[in-house]
């Protein structure tokens, strides 16, 4: 047997099966935010996104082949020629691209979904790998649904696609059926059968019965050398394995896996805000490695352990994954020197005019609150600085609000809208009920309110009010759910702004998908 790596890529999938979780939806400028922030991460390969999808899709994988340079930039695509040309012109400007082809084959698959036999289904496996590999010299094959799959045919189709020029083989466990330890028996019996030493073996886990990381790391054991992960688990349905808790896994237990990645973990914290920032997704409070309880101890027993030796109650410590820990907070007497080297450990890229801009708000900020947290700056940066939605169809210019307990709430709220200022007046049942309504009037459409919650960006009494929201908007043929943020000292106004926001997103959504709203 010839000698394994002790390297594992870490190929991350955040901006393809992380987006493809209910309700994501990120737009191009937001794509090539968490892609620079995945190369600060040192992942190996970025998955960007499946050209052939939308217009969006494409646009968001050429802008991130073209920005980001240091991991190799791959494209999904399935076997038929239009998906890899597509794929092929999207990577066009990488630095290092691949194409990822696929196909599907479990009987269940091929029969009900494809409805090809498996004799169609290796056809399709050589045509659509040679037809990449006359595209990109880097080409990965995926058997979906390969858990569920007889094991004599994915040895037969991993065979033809080598054959046929991929050079990375992934065995996804699409539907999170895996056990781990048949998994691990399942994936050393493939790579054992197959017998190339020079491919590169890979697994793509989800997470349905809750073991996607568990069945990566049983993978690893048995040979994988790349794992397909997202940042805080985010994917379709129940998410896919999560990659801050693999590579922590592998290196806290290096003496178990004997293996490493690249990964610059002291970044995770800061990219798991990031991913959940920009794509309105919760971190829960006791997730691994990245959940704002992961390091808390509570219990009296505990912190008297913690206090005579950390190790007794810590596996790894909070620095090692870049979990904040007493946090400096800047305030008015903070130079700009102290401002730009905090914002240089967000992982934002700005240009000097952004700096500039974030610079004065933040100067503004430091007026009307004591402390400024990371949570104020990063909120401050995302709504104010970063143009992050492509085009602002509406932007907010006043708003007044009314409540007490003599009458109804009511609101008057003024838009710009190309140019021109619109303003509409409405009572609600509250005032952020009062101000929807008011802006409601004012649209050209009538968005429907899916989800709604208000928070703060840090947990010191004087943090800014934060505001998140789901907009959907259904018009004959048009289905689509856009989501807005929105942060301010006053929090009325963080939940108007989150509205607008969501509101010029449904916009961007539509574009992408070419429907009109
Ligand atoms: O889950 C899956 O099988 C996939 C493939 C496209 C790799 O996402
Ligand atoms: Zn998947």
């Amino acid at each position: 047997m010839s000698e394994v790596s002790s390297v594992v890529r870490i190929f991350d999938t955040t901006l393809r099966d992380g987006e493809q979780a209910a309700r994501v939806n990120l737009n191009t400028g937001e794509k090539v935010q968490i892609a620079r922030a995945l190369e600060r991460l040192k992942v190996d390969v970025i998955e960007a996104g499946f050209p052939i999808a939308s217009k969006g899709d494409f646009e968001a994988v050429s802008s991130v082949a073209a920005e980001v340079r240091g991991p190799i930039i791959a494209g999904l695509a399935r076997t038929t020629e239009k998906d890899i040309a597509r794929a092929g012109e999207a990577l066009s400007g990488a630095a290092r691209a691949r194409i990822h082809t696929f196909i599907a084959t479990s009987p269940i698959h091929m029969e009900h979904k494809l409805k090809k036999t498996p004799a169609e289904v290796l056809k399709e496996v050589e045509r659509g790998v040679s037809f990449a590999r006359s595209i990109v010299s880097d080409v990965e094959f995926s058997a979906e649904d390969a858990s569920r799959s007889d094991i004599d045919f994915l040895v037969e189709v991993f065979t033809l696609a080598i054959e046929s020029g991929a050079g990375t083989i992934n065995i996804p466990d699409t539907v999170g059926y895996a056990m781990a330890n048949e998994f691990e028996e399942f994936c050393r019996t493939i790579i054992k059968r197959v017998n190339k030493p020079d491919v590169i073996w890979s697994v793509h886990c989800h997470n349905d019965l809750g073991l996607g990381v568990a069945n990566s790391l049983a993978a690893v054991r048995a040979g994988a050398r790349q794992v397909e992960c997202t940042i805080n688990g985010l994917g379709e349905r129940a998410g896919n394995a999560s990659m801050e808790e693999i590579v922590m896994g592998l290196r806290t237990r290096r003496d178990h896996f004997g293996v490493d990645t690249n990964i610059d973990a002291r970044r995770f914290f800061k990219t798991s805000k990031l991913v959940s920032t920009l794509t309105g997704v919760p971190v829960q409070p006791n997730k691994a490695i990245v959940g704002t309880n992961a390091f808390a101890h509570e219990a009296g027993i505990h912190q008297h352990g913690m206090l005579c030796n950390r190790a007794t109650y810590e596996i790894m410590t909070p620095e090692s994954v870049g979990t904040p820990g007493t946090e400096l907070h800047l305030g008015k007497h903070s130079g700009r020197h102290a401002f730009n080297a905090r914002i240089e450990t967000f992982g934002y890229n700005l240009t000097n005019e952004q700096g500039e801009a974030a610079f004065e708000y933040f100067k503004e900020l430091c007026d009307k609150k004591k402390d400024v947290s990371d949570g104020d700056i990063e909120a401050l940066l995302l709504d104010r600085v970063l143009q992050l939605t492509p085009e602002k169809r509406y932007t907010l210019k006043d708003y007044a609000v009314t409540v007490g307990s003599g009458g109804k709430p009511t609101a008057s709220i003024t838009l710009l809208h190309d140019g021109n200022e619109i303003t509409e007046a409405a009572v609600g049942n509250g005032p952020v009920d009062a101000s929807y309504k008011a802006i409601a009037k004012i649209l050209p459409f009538s968005p429907e309110l899916v989800e709604f919650r208000i928070g703060a960006t840090s947990e010191s009494p004087d943090a800014l009010g934060e505001a998140h929201i789901i907009l959907r908007c259904r018009e004959g043929e048009t289905d689509i759910k856009a989501q807005g943020r929105g942060t301010s000292t006053d929090i009325i106004e963080a939940t108007i702004r989150a509205y607008i926001k969501a509101v010029n997103r449904l916009y961007s959504v539509a574009a992408a998908r070419e429907v009109t709203l």
